[in-house]
């Protein structure tokens, strides 16, 4: 894993601590390398009136958005558990938004990252923002 990646790492195993995730007790953290490459932090951050909940990756972009970036260039979550969490499909089209279908997602625990996806892997064949271009 090169020093980039150990930095969004880690700037996702930071937020995670501060996840609100008092129903599920599943806290998430991710983090986001902009094309600008500045970092996105974000938690999931749940509701009492469940579907109100939001996942980290939604956190993250929306901080992302936010600043003024537009482009994902790399993505890191992280969740405990002996099973390999994965982005879930909602957010995977959420990346797909700002993130290209060679854009690596890497999937990881507390103690590191445990495996590598690229976007077009998690969301093959995907509908993107090209669908609604207008024709040339
Ligand atoms: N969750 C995320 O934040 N990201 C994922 O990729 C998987 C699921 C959150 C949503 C909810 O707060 C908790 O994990 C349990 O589903």
């Amino acid at each position: 894993m090169d020093g980039r990646t150990d930095e969004l790492f880690d700037a996702a195993l930071a937020v995670q601590a501060n996840a609100h995730a008092p129903y599920s007790n599943f806290p998430v953290g991710a983090a986001i390398r902009s094309g600008s490459g500045r970092i996105y932090a974000g938690c999931n951050v749940e509701n009492v009136s469940f579907p109100e909940g939001i996942c980290a990756e939604a956190a993250a972009i929306g901080a992302m958005v936010s600043a003024g970036d537009r482009e994902i260039v790399e993505v890191v979550t992280v969740a405990n558990g002996e099973q390999l969490t994965t982005c879930c499909g909602g957010c995977r089209q959420r990346i797909r938004e700002f993130a290209a279908s060679s854009t690596p997602i890497h999937a990881a625990g507390p103690a590191g990252i445990r495996r590598t996806f690229t976007l077009g892997d998690l969301l093959p064949e995907s509908f993107g923002p090209g669908h609604l271009a207008p024709e040339v």
